[in-house]
């Protein structure tokens, strides 16, 4: 086997997990293969920009032995998930090409994995992907790093917020991150123990969720109520809550209040409501288990992948290991919604949970 030098960088929204692909991806090359690693800061950024690689070794960031790479949250090689990619791609090819890389490992999700391959094409790079993402909306992988912890930050949240929702009697609407993905609302809402949970996938009305509170106190004698809301939630009509950024990015903004306050009106102010937004609090803190071993088998399969010369791949879940399809394969699937007719969402239906206007999916 010649030596090779590897690149591996980190593209789009950071989340947990990310550093434990990265020390994997390093340690399965140095250790079995004993190639080169560089880390290329700040993706397609830093390529442009000329910022120095980072040489990495087996031991990164080793501190008498301890590895801190495994649990750290965010990611040590910096992340962007904006930029004009296409009106830069000939800075991108050659400060690429200057790093006189054999191929690069790229964690991203599907939108940065479907501009590096393009990039990948015109440079002549070999390029491997390893999905991540909270709102594990990457297409063909039934997991995505980063999903697991999210899930458990909104739980934990849960758990706390239904004492005080307790104590108080009072309605908690808690809103969550995932685009037009409803998985992490869905996941999260079922294992928080949720009485209503509002995803993109399914549309609801506000008459819904007041009829679920109100058989809630009438059936059970339950005086509060936890309601999870995904950013992307729409109603029957298909509106969600979207404003403007300064840049003239349209952004999911805004639905929790949107339903406190619909709800406070349907039910004539006799329930008192309040709003979490958990905004990027879940995509920070420290790794799940199942993120660290989903991100270092990920890293052991994507330098496993450049060792047989493959390129245009990206790793994916499937049935408990590790598998691997084209990145345009992937790209098509992307972003994988969820099904409204799947178990999860029958399980929280089952359960009593309010999950939107199930009869009027077509
Ligand atoms: O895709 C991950 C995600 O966290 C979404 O759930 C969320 O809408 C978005 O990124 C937020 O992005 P930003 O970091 O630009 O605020």
């Amino acid at each position: 086997m010649t030596k090779k030098r590897l690149g591996v960088l980190t593209s789009g929204g950071d989340c947990p997990g990310l550093n434990a692909a990265i020390r994997a991806v390093v340690s399965h090359a140095k250790l079995s293969y004993g190639w080169e690693v560089l880390g290329i800061p700040y993706g397609t950024q830093g390529l442009m920009d000329r910022k120095p690689a980072i040489e990495l070794t087996a031991h990164g960031l080793d501190l008498r032995g301890i590895d801190p790479l495994l649990n750290m949250g965010g990611t040590i090689l910096g992340s962007i998930n904006k930029g004009d990619t296409i009106a830069n791609t000939d800075k991108i090819l050659a400060g690429c090409e200057a790093l006189g890389l054999d191929a690069i490992v790229a964690i991203g999700g599907d939108g940065s994995l479907s501009i590096l391959s393009e990039l990948a094409k015109r440079g002549g790079w070999k390029l491997i992907g390893i999905p991540k993402t909270i709102d594990n909306d990457v297409g063909l992988t039934e997991r995505a790093i980063g999903f697991d912890t999210a899930v458990n930050t909104v739980v934990d949240a849960l758990q706390k917020l239904s004492s005080t929702a307790a104590s108080h009697d009072r309605v908690m609407v808690v809103e969550t991150m995932g685009r037009t993905a409803g998985h992490l609302a869905l996941n999260a809402g079922i294992a928080g123990g949720a009485d209503v949970i509002l995803i993109p996938e399914v549309p609801y009305t506000v008459e819904g969720i007041c009829n679920k509170i109100h058989e809630l106190h009438e059936t059970w004698k339950q005086n509060f109520a936890l309601v999870v809301v995904a950013e992307g939630a729409r109603t029957l009509a298909g509106e969600s809550r979207k404003y403007t950024d300064l840049q003239g990015n349209k952004r999911l903004r805004g639905i929790g209040d949107y339903i406190a306050d619909s709800l406070s009106q349907c039910m004539n102010n006799r329930v008192e409501v309040r709003v979490t937004v958990l905004g990027h609090v879940q995509r920070g803190g420290m790794p799940s288990a199942l993120d660290r071993i989903l991100a270092s088998s990920f890293g052991r399969a994507a330098v496993d992948l450049v060792a047989a010369g493959e390129s245009g791949r990206v790793v994916v879940w499937r049935n408990g290991d590790v598998d691997s399809v084209s990145i345009e394969e992937l790209c098509l699937h992307s972003p994988r919604l969820v099904d409204p007719y799947s178990g999860l969402l029958k399980t929280a239906q089952a359960i009593g949970t309010y999950v939107g206007e199930v009869d009027h999916l077509p």
